[in-house]
């Protein structure tokens, strides 16, 4: 099994996905957002990489069923239902609804490996769930990091070495990339995972901007068993 991790969503175009297998991670927040919404019922959530298509999917037809989510330099749109807090998306509130998430990196990281065979949304909430199903899978995979406006992030990136991490614990034949083998060092190079996306520069304008129980809620580790599973342009719960 070759792992690659992708550090940015700019080290790749869209059809270098085509036909891989691609976990898409954003910590803080969207893909806790993703997990938890779908955790908490959410019919379906629909990852877009513009505010105009999200005004536009959730209008017409669709209207009274859906929930517009998301953010802007951390806050909620105007226009919006809901902002990008993970708590925020209760099962009273999502429950059977289609969400539209629009976030500055992790929606349009996942629309942009749209043409992967098998994508699916980790966090750190999902971990286990995520790391049973690839070495299920036992294929290649990409971990595709949403980083922050086309640059490196370091909680990402330390995602995706815990994915690694445990992978390796049960599969024995791993070929790692540099990318790979860095994220897996820098992940041991933290004790506390809190304490990372404390310090984090997403973390500390997260802090800066009110949200610091989200870091504590998106460094929970392994609380939600599921998987969200990308299909023609809509994720849902894994089958
Ligand atoms: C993103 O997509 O960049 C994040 O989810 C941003 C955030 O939640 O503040």
């Amino acid at each position: 099994m070759k792992i690659n991790v992708l550090l940015s969503p700019h080290n790749a175009d869209e059809l270098y996905f085509t036909g891989k297998n691609t976990i898409v991670i954003d910590v803080l927040r969207a893909s806790t957002v993703i997990v938890n919404a779908l955790n908490n019922n959410a019919k379906e959530v629909i990852p877009v990489d513009s505010v105009d298509f999200a005004l536009k999917v959730s209008g017409g037809a669709f209207s009274g069923q859906t929930l517009l989510g998301g953010e802007r330099n951390t806050k909620m749109i105007d226009g919006f239902n809901l902002g990008n807090s993970p708590e925020d998306y209760t099962e009273e509130i999502v429950s059977g609804k289609t969400v539209i998430l629009y976030t500055t990196n992790g929606s349009k990281a996942i629309v942009k490996a749209k043409y992967s065979e098998n994508l699916i949304v980790c966090c750190f909430n999902n971990l286990k769930a995520i790391t049973d199903y690839i070495v299920d899978l036992n294929q290649d995979f990409e971990i595709l990091c949403s980083g922050a406006s086309g640059k490196f992030c370091i909680e990402d990136t330390v995602c995706a070495g815990k994915i690694i991490e445990l992978v390796e614990k049960q599969i024995l034949a791993v070929e790692l990339s540099d990318s790979a083998s860095a994220s897996l060092i820098l992940n041991k190079s933290f004790s506390s995972v809190v304490n990372m996306l404390k310090e984090c520069e997403h973390g500390k304008k997260l802090i800066d901007n009110g949200f610091e129980k989200d870091i504590e809620f998106c460094s929970k580790m392994n609380t939600v068993d599921i998987i969200p599973f990308y299909n023609s342009g809509i994720l849902k719960l894994i089958k």
